[in-house]
């Protein structure tokens, strides 16, 4: 089957990490006969200089055309005097509300080799492996009434059932691809709102006896991914405290270079990219880490595609380079020399074609 691919490299290091990732979706096609339709289009900063806007129509409709779109990042000092309208975080905001992506799944893993970059004791993290599904388009950061006053203001939480069953499916659905665990997260010793997600979250379990599920209060949840992260499979759990959560977990495993990411719909179609931004800091001197760009390939592969083994080869040809000994700067330790953007792409696609 040949699958429909967008890539959107964006701003600042957006270009050089995604063609990375393009290098090894071409190698992909030769060693496992990945087939697939790839289009480039334009995005943020780069799109608002060519067209005036940062989601062209076009890309839009590319996107929405897809199976899923691979994104760089998007923004940069340029940018930030422009009108809120067209600025380039603007695109990547109107791209996920145009494609409905409403679960984010954020993973936190950490290889042992790299759990002495942790702030936190390695074996507390080496070997790491969390999945913290989070719902993206409801909760308190969209809900109505909201209101800033004079002297008092309000949001307003709240969860339809269907929202809380479709989240909960896509959680169940990926705990069966994981170690068949899930905790739901939610404060239902004092929210109403948390009660229904808890008592939604259990009936949708009865479809799912092959899973465990457990419940978590939120402040418990933080303590435990700090004291104990690897006791979790699967977290489940609404915009804001997903929002929260998700960054803790980034934190257990030290580097924002090795984050993917990825936003699903409905259909399973998404949007998949590096939890770091375009780091303008570092854009064309070939010293980004192309790795959780990479590794949001992996995602990409695994749940819009299906390509199951192809994914699982991709995350192997990363955890392989890594325990070769290669850092791109950002995973250094003192004494080694680093390598760039493109010897650290040339390596993973070594490892891919030695497997
Ligand atoms: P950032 O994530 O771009 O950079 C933070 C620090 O991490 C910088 O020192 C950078 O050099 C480093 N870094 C980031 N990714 C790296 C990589 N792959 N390899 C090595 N080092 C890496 O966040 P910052 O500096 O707050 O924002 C820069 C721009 O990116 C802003 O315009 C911001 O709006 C935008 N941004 C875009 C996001 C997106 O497109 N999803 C997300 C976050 C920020
Ligand atoms: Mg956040």
């Amino acid at each position: 089957m040949t699958h429909k691919l967008l890539l959107l490299p964006g701003d600042g290091i957006g270009p050089e990490i995604v063609s990375q990732a393009e290098r090894v979706i071409q190698t992909l096609g030769r060693t496992h006969g990945l087939s697939v339709e790839l289009e480039t289009a334009l995005i943020g900063g780069a799109a608002y200089e060519a067209e005036g806007d940062p989601l062209p129509e076009q890309t839009l409709a590319l996107a929405q055309a897809s199976d899923a779109v691979l994104f760089g990042a998007v923004g940069g000092p340029q940018w930030d005097a422009i009108e809120r309208d067209k600025r380039p975080e603007r695109g990547l905001l109107r791209i996920r509300a145009g494609l409905d992506l409403f679960a984010n799944l954020r993973p936190a893993s950490l290889v042992p080799e790299l759990a002495e970059a942790s702030s936190l004791r390695p074996e507390l993290v080496a070997g790491l492996d969390i999945m913290i599904v989070r719902e993206l388009t409801g909760g308190i950061y969209f809900g109505q009434p909201r209101e800033q006053g004079a002297d008092r203001a309000f949001n307003t939480m709240v969860y339809s059932r269907s929202e809380i069953e479709r989240i909960a499916r896509r959680a169940f659905e990926i705990a069966r691809l994981r170690d068949r665990r899930v905790c739901s997260v939610d404060k239902a010793n004092v929210l109403e709102v948390s009660e229904f997600w808890r008592q939604t979250v259990t009936a949708v379990a009865a479809d799912y006896p092959d899973v465990t599920l457990s419940h978590m209060y939120v402040d418990n949840a933080a303590m435990q991914l700090v004291r104990a992260p690897k006791q979790f499979d699967v977290i489940v759990t609404g915009n804001l405290f997903g929002d929260v959560l998700s960054d803790i977990a980034a934190m257990l495993t030290g580097s924002i270079g090795m984050l993917p990411s990825a936003s699903l719909n409905e259909q399973s179609r998404g949007l998949y990219e590096p939890v770091h931004g375009s780091a303008p800091d570092i854009a064309g001197q070939d010293k980004a880490n192309p790795l959780a760009t990479i590794l949001s390939l992996a995602m990409l592969l695994r749940y819009s595609l299906g390509e199951t083994v192809m994914a699982d080869a991709v995350e192997r040809a990363v955890a392989r380079v890594l325990a070769d000994g290669l850092r791109t700067a950002d995973l250094q330790s003192a004494g080694s020399t680093p390598v760039g953007t493109q010897a650290m792409g040339d390596a993973v696609i070594r490892a891919l074609e030695s497997a």
